[in-house]
């Protein structure tokens, strides 16, 4: 049976292009990178061309970009480095509520540990309010970390005028771009982002290897501390085959950025319309306008968004019900009780995620194989029959 791949926010396949790439880096040239002799230094110029496709998929300067090993790291990096920073000095932060957990646990560990915590509601279309933002900064305030969009919904925060109000209070503003990064344009020589995490296996890049960009200027401890890799702001040794895959990887998402915007869009309406209009109580969760291009999230009302799982599986679809990292417990996401989304409809909440190698086909199987599988288990559903 063909896999019919639509959890692209959980991870993506690898680009061929960026295995081809990396290959070299195993048996090949495997020197350190921090190494005196020319064969380190060989290696050292394939990271440093790395740096430079990554900090060109972002328009940054490469000297801003330090290489991690994931998206959970760079997240960590960025609040704990400059709590830490700003040790004595200011003692509060800023978050939302709608955050991944590699920001809120982390803020919410802070929170006990002299930190006052500020979570941010949304309202129902997952939005935030910028004037409570501005309300909440004081002069206390070390950080604010905002996602640039949401992994379960795909809604986009206005990150430029974030970033402004920020500036103009004079507090570091870090932004989770995991799920932008290579999906919509990012030009860091215009938006005031002064701290910003990457994930590579979002962005057709292998697992294990993550950014975060520093603005030349912005004050960070390191998180990881031991040798003077990546200017001192990240020690262990450089993983240069991952290194170099993610740099591959966003050269490529430049070339596919337009494809993303149109084609991807295209299959992803498609693919939305097509269910909300075969599927009765059915609804969108999250903004219809402010949202990346590859996401769709919809409840199915009444029914159990484990149970819809699956039966998609069984015909090799895979989708994702809340975020991986809280599938698993029968609580809805927080994602969704942060927008109100009532009960009967966060349980049955399915995320649809395409990527640049989704066709339509497989849009059109989905279409097939859905309406029915709604329609078995609402005949089984509690909530139907006490609707009645
Ligand atoms: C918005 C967001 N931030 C952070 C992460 C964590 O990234 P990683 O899996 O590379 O640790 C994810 C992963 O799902 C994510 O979607």
């Amino acid at each position: 049976m063909k896999t019919i791949y639509l959890d692209n926010n959980a991870t993506t396949r690898v680009a061929p292009e960026v295995v081809d790439a990396m290959m070299p880096f195993f048996c090949e040239l495997y020197g350190n990178a921090s190494s005196m002799h020319s064969f380190g230094g060989q290696v050292k110029r394939h990271v440093e061309r790395a740096r430079e496709q990554v900090a060109a998929c972002l328009g940054a300067d490469p000297s801003e970009i330090v290489f991690t090993s994931c998206g959970t790291e760079s997240d960590n990096a960025a609040l704990r480095g400059t709590c830490e920073a700003l040790t004595g000095r200011r003692h509060h932060l800023i978050t939302t509520r709608v955050e991944h957990l590699a920001v809120l646990s982390v803020c919410r560990h802070l929170g006990g540990h002299g930190f006052r915590v500020t979570e941010l509601p949304v309202d129902n279309q997952g939005l935030l309010d910028l004037q409570l933002l501005e309300d909440s900064l004081s002069d206390d305030t070390a950080i604010v970390s905002i996602m640039w969009a949401n992994n379960e919904t795909g809604v986009l925060f206005p990150i430029e005028a974030i970033g402004e109000i920020c500036r103009r209070k004079g507090v570091v503003f870090h932004t989770d771009a995991v799920q932008v990064a290579g999906k919509i344009p990012v030009d860091l020589s215009k938006v005031p982002v002064d701290l910003l995490s990457i994930s590579g296996h979002k962005l057709h890049a292998p697992k294990g290897v993550g950014v975060l960009y520093v603005r030349k200027g912005t004050r960070l401890s390191p998180f990881m501390i031991g040798g003077h890799q990546e200017g001192n702001k990240r020690a262990g040794t450089e993983n240069v085959p991952y290194i170099v895959g993610l740099g591959r990887a966003a050269e490529l998402a430049q070339r596919y950025m337009a494809d993303e915007a149109t084609r991807v869009r295209d299959l992803r309406d498609r693919l939305e319309d097509g269910i909300l209009k075969s599927c009765p109580d059915a609804t969108l969760n999250g903004s219809r306008v402010h949202r990346i291009p590859n996401t769709s999230n919809i409840s199915f009302h009444y029914v159990e968004g484990e149970a819809i799982l699956l039966l998609l599986d069984q015909f090799g679809i895979c989708a994702s019900s809340g975020s991986a990292c809280t599938s698993g417990s029968l609580e809805p996401s927080h994602v969704m009780r942060a927008m109100g989304v009532p009960f009967t409809a966060a349980h049955g909440s399915i995320r649809f995620s395409l990527s640049r190698y989704t066709t339509g086909d497989e849009i059109d199987a989905v279409l097939e194989h859905l309406p029915p599988i709604i329609g078995r288990l609402r005949e089984l559903s509690p909530f139907v029959t006490s609707k009645a």
